[in-house]
């Protein structure tokens, strides 16, 4: 069955001076979600925001909030996640496992692995789960997916650059792992983040994707309602 096309727009490029009329204006443009993008200088080479940040904005949006958590030792702060009010906690694939030599070091990004430490991973995404939260596992683009958890997974989050900044180039090629969780009939969330926008989103709602997250390309344009209405329009 088709899904529908959600918005889930990525904080990262709204005014962070003015949460919530950007939360407001976002939820009159028509978004379904909002996307809060964690970042600790550890995993990605950017600082952004955290739990105190979210519990700040729940009171102004009954719409999802997910929590992208771009952060080393997720584990240890999946419940301050749950508390603060996320919805969706989403966790990197790449904090599970074994490093690959040129990313092993402080400071070398992006981070990718050899092999995935499945147990630790699906232990995590069942505690999400038993929070009464949704779970996702988020794959880089250099990264596989990581079939062996998908039952334990409410959505799977596939990115379309390497995390650390919004406004970066699409890559297509990854959009081969969201045709396969789509031939192996994931009945989860499909998302997709990076680089979405009127040019790319046409090709990532064909591979299969129905969450679309974006950051620079709904708050940088004039009319965020049409943006939104455009995205929509690609799921009919
Ligand atoms: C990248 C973040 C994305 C990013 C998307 O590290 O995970 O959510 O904010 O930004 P755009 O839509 O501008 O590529
Ligand atoms: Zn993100």
């Amino acid at each position: 069955m088709k899904k529908p096309i959600e918005i889930s727009v990525s904080l990262l490029s709204a005014d962070f001076a003015n949460l919530e009329s950007e939360i407001k204006r976002s939820v009159a443009a028509g978004v379904d979600r909002f996307h809060i993008d964690c970042m600790d200088g550890h995993f990605v080479p950017n600082l952004t925001i955290g739990p105190v940040i979210i519990s700040a904005i729940r009171p102004h949006t009954k719409l999802p909030l997910e929590a992208h958590l771009m952060i080393e030792h997720p584990w240890d702060y999946i419940e301050s996640y749950a508390k603060a009010g996320a919805d969706i906690i989403q966790l990197q694939v790449e904090c599970y496992g074994q490093r690959r030599a040129n990313c092993s070091e402080y400071g070398q990004w992006p981070k990718e692995i050899e092999s995935v430490d499945v147990e630790a991973l699906r232990r995590d995404l069942k505690k999400i789960r038993s929070l009464g939260k949704k779970a996702f596992m988020v794959i880089n683009p250099g990264t596989a997916l990581v079939k062996d958890v998908l039952s334990d997974c409410d959505g799977v989050l596939i990115m379309s650059v390497n995390p650390g900044f919004s406004g970066q180039k699409f890559m297509s090629a990854v959009l081969s792992k969201v045709e396969e969780l789509k031939r192996m009939n994931f009945l989860g969330d499909i998302a997709i983040d990076g680089g979405i926008n009127a040019q790319t989103a046409p090709e990532v709602v064909k591979a299969g994707a129905h969450v679309l997250i974006t950051a620079s390309y709904f708050y940088g344009t004039p009319n965020p309602a049409e943006a939104a209405r455009f995205l929509k329009s690609l799921g009919n």
